[in-house]
C-alpha cells in the first residue's frame, strides 16, 4: 500500500517553476530531460480517472531545435488572433520567452468523443492527467508551469498543435526543466483552510 504521508509530501512539495522568473531570467537549467523521463511523465498522465474511459489527453511534444518553432509559432500567433486594443508586447515577448527558456514543451489537447460524456468532462479529465503529470514532475525534481492563454484555444491554433477535431480543445502548455535555482520550499502564501472550504452536514 502506499503511505499517505508520502502522498500528502509530494502533493505539498510540487511547486509552479516558470521558465523564466519575474526579472525574465531563465529558471531552468541546461540538463537535459530525457525522452524515457518524458514518457515516464505521460504515462503517469495517462492513468488518470476518465468519465466513459474516453482518455481524452493528446500531447503534443516540443524540445531541442523545435522550441524556436514553438516560440516563433506562438509570437506570431498572439500577434495575428489579438485585437489592437488587447495587444500587449510584452505578453507576446513573454509567451515566446517560455518556450526559448524551456528543456520541453508539452502542449495539452483534449480529444473529444461525442456521444454520452458532457465535453466539459473531458476537460476535467484532461486537468486530472495534468496533475498526475505535474506531481510526477516534482517528484523528479522537475519544475513545471502550466501556462494557459486564450490564443492557444483559437480554431486555427489548436489545430496546428494537431487538435484539429471540431469540438477539441487546446487547453494550454506545460513546461518542464530541471531548476537552476533552490527549489521553492513552500508557497509564500500557503493555501487558505480548507476548513474554511468544507461544509459538514
Ligand atoms: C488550469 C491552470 C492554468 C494556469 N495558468 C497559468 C498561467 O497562464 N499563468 C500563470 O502564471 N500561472 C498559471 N497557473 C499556475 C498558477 O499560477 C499556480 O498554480 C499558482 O500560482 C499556485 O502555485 P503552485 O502551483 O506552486 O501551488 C495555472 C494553473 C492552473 C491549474
Amino acid at each position: 500500500m502506499i503511505n499517505l504521508n508520502d502522498v500528502t509530501k509530494l502533493i505539498e512539495f510540487r511547486r509552479t517553476v516558470k521558465p523564466i522568473d519575474a526579472a525574465g531570467q531563465p529558471n531552468y537549467s541546461d540538463k537535459p530531460v530525457s525522452r524515457a523521463t518524458i514518457e515516464q511523465l505521460l504515462n503517469n498522465a495517462n492513468w488518470a480517472p476518465t468519465h466513459g474511459l474516453t482518455e481524452p489527453w493528446r500531447f503534443t511534444i516540443y524540445q531541442g531545435s523545435a522550441l524556436q518553432d514553438l516560440a516563433s509559432y506562438l509570437r506570431e500567433a498572439y500577434t495575428t488572433h489579438t485585437s489592437e486594443e488587447q495587444f500587449k508586447e510584452a505578453k507576446r515577448d513573454k509567451m515566446a520567452s517560455y518556450a526559448e527558456n524551456t528543456q520541453v514543451a508539452i502542449v495539452l489537447g483534449m480529444e473529444r468523443h461525442a456521444g454520452k460524456i458532457p465535453a466539459e468532462e473531458e476537460v476535467m479529465a484532461v486537468a486530472c492527467a495534468v496533475q498526475n503529470l505535474h506531481l510526477s514532475a516534482a517528484a523528479e525534481g522537475l519544475g513545471g508551469f502550466w501556462s494557459t492563454a486564450p490564443v492557444y484555444d483559437i480554431p486555427e491554433v489548436r489545430s496546428f498543435f494537431g487538435f484539429a477535431g471540431e469540438e477539441d480543445r487546446c487547453l494550454g502548455i506545460f513546461y518542464i526543466g530541471y531548476p537552476k535555482n533552490e527549489w521553492p520550499e513552500r508557497k509564500k502564501i500557503t493555501p487558505q483552510s480548507v476548513l474554511d472550504k468544507i461544509t459538514w452536514r
